[in-house]
């Protein structure tokens, strides 16, 4: 397994181009299954996720071409509608072609994606939205099959806004006859950019940005072109590594305007962020961002929660900031029932952090120290590369291939900021 090495204690300096996004990008690449044409995607991040959704698209019979950031994807000719099991137990978002494939043959096979160390992460409400729409779903044995001779619009109601289960309403239902309307729809910018693809291949799904998404299927879809926005939320990650080292860092590319949850907790913490290159106070149009951090960090008390709250994403980096804070923080994750499985690797830095169920109490120290730790997800890893920047002395972080799912190249971005950071091993 990958290996990570970084000798911390260091601020940084310097500007990072921020990838496209991850968890813009799959669900897109998945409704590249929806049309005949072909869709070209720029601005992809070259991240295990995307060479996985692309296995699948290959798998079920697209072809699919990849030049540097650029991917064409065409839809011809879609001969299978079973998704391969080994994709299935890689990432859990290969469940999005689930949707796709039910819009395009009427007809669907796949497993259930199973649990991670974040938690259980049923896909009850992927399955309740398909049944609305019209579709027979047999489960057996973790095999799940979706089956309707002709997908009717409906009324889908989510009792919380759980992105994935919005985007595959979405995928099924803009083909389906009839209006859909999604109510407690996700809010995520992920969700906006993926309507505003789906508009754009010839789908007609109005309330975009709102938790009411109202669709008029349409009979077919056509390719397009489409530029993946900027990762929020490892621009977010680099924005808490830079609150947890200290020093200044330029993100260029960052989403500033979906980003403003994440600089007020920074603000909080007592960093100066501000928009790159914005024309007036707002940001509107910012080229990026910059973060300038001084001093320890302020203790917080946050609650993790749907767009637009904090995003659960940024709650284990946000650990390793507060591990350095002068005073006790507190913080309470509220999307994902097992999110604290990092805590452990922290402590073994020297923070002093306490998991009562969903809540964490975190102690401030005025340092961390280096040592020998583990990436137990993605996230999770990437915090530990922050604490790491942060700590005095060297930190190896194993099982590295979790953070290489999300993050094109951490350490690249790293180097570029200063940080003393290097891949060891395979
Ligand atoms: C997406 O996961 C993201 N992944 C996650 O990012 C992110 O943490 C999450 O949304 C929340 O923002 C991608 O976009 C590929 P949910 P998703 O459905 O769609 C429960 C990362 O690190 N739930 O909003 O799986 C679920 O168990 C990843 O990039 C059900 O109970 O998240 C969780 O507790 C991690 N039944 C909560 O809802 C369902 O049918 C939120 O899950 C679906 C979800």
């Amino acid at each position: 397994m990958s290996e990570i090495r970084i000798c911390g204690y260091r601020p940084l300096s310097g500007e990072i181009k921020i990838q496209g996004s991850k968890n813009g990008v799959l669900p897109m690449l998945a409704a590249s299954v929806l049309q005949r044409g072909t869709l070209k995607f720029t601005n992809v991040p070259i991240i295990q996720d995307v060479i996985c959704m692309v296995g699948i698209l290959e798998s079920i019979g697209c072809k699919c071409q990849l030049e540097g950031n650029c991917l064409k994807v065409d839809g011809a000719e879609v001969k299978d509608i079973q998704i391969p099991r080994e994709y299935v137990g890689k990432m859990r978002s290969s469940i999005l072609v689930m949707g796709a494939l039910l819009g395009r043959e009427g007809r669907a096979v796949t497993w259930h994606p199973g649990g991670c160390s974040i938690g259980s992460r049923p896909v009850d409400l992927h399955l309740k939205a398909f049944r609305q729409l019209g579709a027979r779903i047999k489960e057996e044995e973790g095999r799940i099959e979706a089956r309707a001779k002709e997908l009717s619009g409906s009324e889908i109601s989510f009792p919380f806004p759980s992105v994935g289960a919005t985007e595959n309403a979405l995928l099924a239902a803009v083909l389906a006859k009839g209006e859909t309307v999604i109510l407690g729809a996700a809010m995520e910018p992920e969700i906006m950019s993926l309507c505003r693809l789906l508009n754009q291949m010839g789908a007609r799904i109005q309330g975009i940005g709102s938790p009411v998404l109202r669709i008029q299927g349409v009979d077919e879809l056509y390719g397009t072109e489409f530029n993946v926005p900027g990762d929020r939320i490892a621009a977010g990650t680099y924005l808490l590594a830079a609150a947890a080292a200290g020093g200044r860092a330029k993100l260029l590319d960052a989403p500033w305007e979906e980003m403003q949850a994440v600089v007020g907790v920074l603000r909080r913490l007592g960093a100066k962020v501000e928009p790159l290159g914005a024309e007036g106070s707002s940001g509107a149009g910012a080229a990026g961002m910059e973060i300038k951090m001084d001093g320890r960090p302020r203790p917080i008390c946050l609650s993790t929660g749907p767009y637009p709250g904090f995003p659960t994403d940024l709650q284990s980096p946000l650990l390793s900031v507060l591990a350095l804070a002068e005073g006790v923080s507190t913080v309470e994750e509220t999307v994902f029932e097992a999110r604290f499985k990092t805590v452990g690797e922290l402590r073994k830095m020297g923070a002093g952090i306490e998991v009562s169920g969903r809540r964490a109490i975190v102690s401030g120290k005025d340092h961390l120290t280096g040592a020998s730790v583990k990436a137990w997800d993605l996230r999770g890893g990437a915090a530990l590369v922050a604490a790491a920047l942060a700590a005095r002395g060297e930190t190896r972080i194993s099982d590295c291939i979790y953070i290489e799912r999300g993050y094109e190249d951490i350490c690249r971005d790293i180097l570029c900021v200063n940080g003393d950071i290097r891949w060891i091993g395979s």
